[in-house]
């Protein structure tokens, strides 16, 4: 009875069911028999292609009838020749779907690709192989192909450090493209999986992305239109301060006495929480008040310095600073004076925003620099300058000097009464502001 069994259900001949039987107890398997393996549902775009995944497997009594010649054919909504026959490997006809059996059927292959498809491709489909003696049609398993209209889609979404774009790879000739609008300097890559055409572009997201919409397309080239379709996102980034600025009004550069306002700006997301301001002057930092502006009825030379504006909101700070240049008009110093040896050097210093300029004038008229009336110059600071000036003794019988300094802001002079006692004595002078 086994023997029996084994021989109608494999087909052997008596000689060789005894090896077989041998090999079923060896690998505990059994015979082959005509089975066929492919989606059962397949969607389709109208214009495109379509590709059916199909392997087969026949009774082993015919695997030397299967040669490289073998023939694939499709019969669509019925498993019989009449009228039904769609596809013929090697004798198209006409009437036949357009395609090619991409697999290789010696190798019980049958992945057939459609091209072209439209409306008249829906239906349910039964493969049949032909090789000499061997002619099968698998009527158990079929394939049933549904036509959809193009609309193809995609979407863009952000995970962890990429936006991915992804769309169905619908077979279509050439294969769909995704593309990215904006930012090309990002980083593509792509992948295509069995289903889905994926493009990730791979980026830290900074500030920089923040309120940037990316769109992903995906374009599908089908037989006499062009199909697209496109999804966007938005990107909203959280950043620290950035671009944090201080402007002041109405300049940077204000005369003493006038009004001034500082203004703190800086671009965070979420909105800055706080500014605070504090002032730099001489090495030593002073904390002032918090709130966008710093306002100074009336700017002093005490307010000199440099003032630092810090900006801050959940993910951090920045900060800007500026340097409020206080200007002023020039005032002679009070250590300016006269020393007399065996000539007359009277010396003048003057402090002014911006750097004043000094003169001197004997008898009322301005002295130029020369061997009988030398004048030197230094710069104190970048607002002070002192100027000496040697007077030959047979011009100090002019009984005034006057130093005179201005600025764009004003002037101030000082007068000097060179009346000389005969001895070596320091010279007296007066001030005269
Ligand atoms: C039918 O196809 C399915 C899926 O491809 C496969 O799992 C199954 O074995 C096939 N059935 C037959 C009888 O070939
Ligand atoms: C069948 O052939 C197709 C087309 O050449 C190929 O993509 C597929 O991987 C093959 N399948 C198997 C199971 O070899
Ligand atoms: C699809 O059809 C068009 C004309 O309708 C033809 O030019 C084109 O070659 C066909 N494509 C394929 C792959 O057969
Ligand atoms: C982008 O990220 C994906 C997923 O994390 C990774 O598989 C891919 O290799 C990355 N590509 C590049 C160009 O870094
Ligand atoms: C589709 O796009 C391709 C590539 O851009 C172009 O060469 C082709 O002419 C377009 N076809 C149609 C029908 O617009
Ligand atoms: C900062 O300023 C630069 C130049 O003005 C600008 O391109 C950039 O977008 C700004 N950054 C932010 C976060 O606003
Ligand atoms: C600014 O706001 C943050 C958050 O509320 C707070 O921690 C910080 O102390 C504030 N800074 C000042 C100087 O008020
Ligand atoms: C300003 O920022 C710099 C760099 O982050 C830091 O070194 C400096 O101490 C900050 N200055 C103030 C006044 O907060
Ligand atoms: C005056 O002239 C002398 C020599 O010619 C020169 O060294 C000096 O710098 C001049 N003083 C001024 C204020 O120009
Ligand atoms: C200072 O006064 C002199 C003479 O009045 C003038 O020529 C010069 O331009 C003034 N300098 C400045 C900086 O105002």
């Amino acid at each position: 009875y086994v023997l029996i069994f084994f021989l109608t259900f494999c087909g052997c001949t008596f000689l060789r069911m005894f090896n077989m039987f041998l090999l079923c107890v060896l690998l505990g398997v059994c015979c082959r028999d005509f089975s066929i393996s492919l989606p059962q549902k397949i969607e389709a775009l109208s214009g495109s292609c379509v590709i059916i995944k199909c392997t087969f497997e026949i009774r082993e009594i015919f695997d030397k009838g299967l040669t490289e010649r073998a023939t694939g054919l499709w019969f669509k909504d019925r498993d019989k020749m009449n009228g039904h026959l769609v596809f013929h490997s090697t004798d198209p006809k006409p009437d036949h779907f357009n395609g090619e059996i991409t697999g290789k059927l010696h190798e019980k292959n049958c992945t057939t690709v459609f091209y072209n498809v439209s409306s008249k491709h829906t239906g349910k489909y039964y493969f049949r192989i032909e090789s000499g003696d061997l002619k099968y049609v698998y009527t158990v398993n079929a394939s049933t192909i549904n036509t959809l209209p193009p609309n193809p889609q995609c979407s863009c979404m952000w995970s962890r450090r990429s936006l991915r774009c992804s769309a169905e790879t619908l077979c279509s000739s050439p294969p769909p493209t995704l593309t990215w609008s904006s930012t090309p300097r990002i980083p593509l890559s792509e992948s295509s999986r069995l289903e889905e055409l994926i493009s990730d572009l791979n980026f830290t997201a900074t500030h920089r992305q923040h309120r940037v919409t990316f769109t992903c397309t995906i374009t599908y080239q089908l037989q006499d239109e062009n199909k697209t379709a496109q999804d966007s996102i938005t990107l909203h980034v959280q950043y620290s301060p950035k671009n944090t600025s201080v402007s002041v009004l109405p300049s940077s550069s204000v005369l003493e006495g006038s009004s001034v306002t500082l203004i703190c700006s800086s671009d965070a997301n979420p909105a800055v929480l706080n500014y605070t301001w504090s002032r730099e002057s001489e090495g030593q930092m002073e904390q002032l008040e918090t709130g966008h502006t710093l306002t100074f009825d009336r700017i002093d030379l005490k307010h000199r310095g440099s003032y630092h504006c810090t900006a801050q909101n959940q993910h951090g700070t920045q900060n800007s600073s500026v340097m409020l240049d206080i200007q002023y008009a020039p005032q002679i110093s009070t250590s300016s004076s006269c020393a007399r040896t065996d000539v007359t050097v009277c010396s003048c210093e003057a402090d002014g925003n911006p750097s004043p300029e000094l003169e001197w004038h004997l008898s009322g008229r301005p002295v130029t620099n020369s061997s009988n009336t030398f004048i030197s110059e230094e710069r104190l600071s970048s607002t002070g300058l002192k100027s000496s000036i040697t007077l030959h003794q047979s011009l100090t019988h002019t009984s005034t000097l006057q130093c005179v300094s201005n600025n764009t802001h004003g002037n101030d002079e000082q007068l000097f009464h060179l009346v000389f006692i005969t001895h070596k004595a320091p010279c007296k002078f007066k001030f005269n502001s």
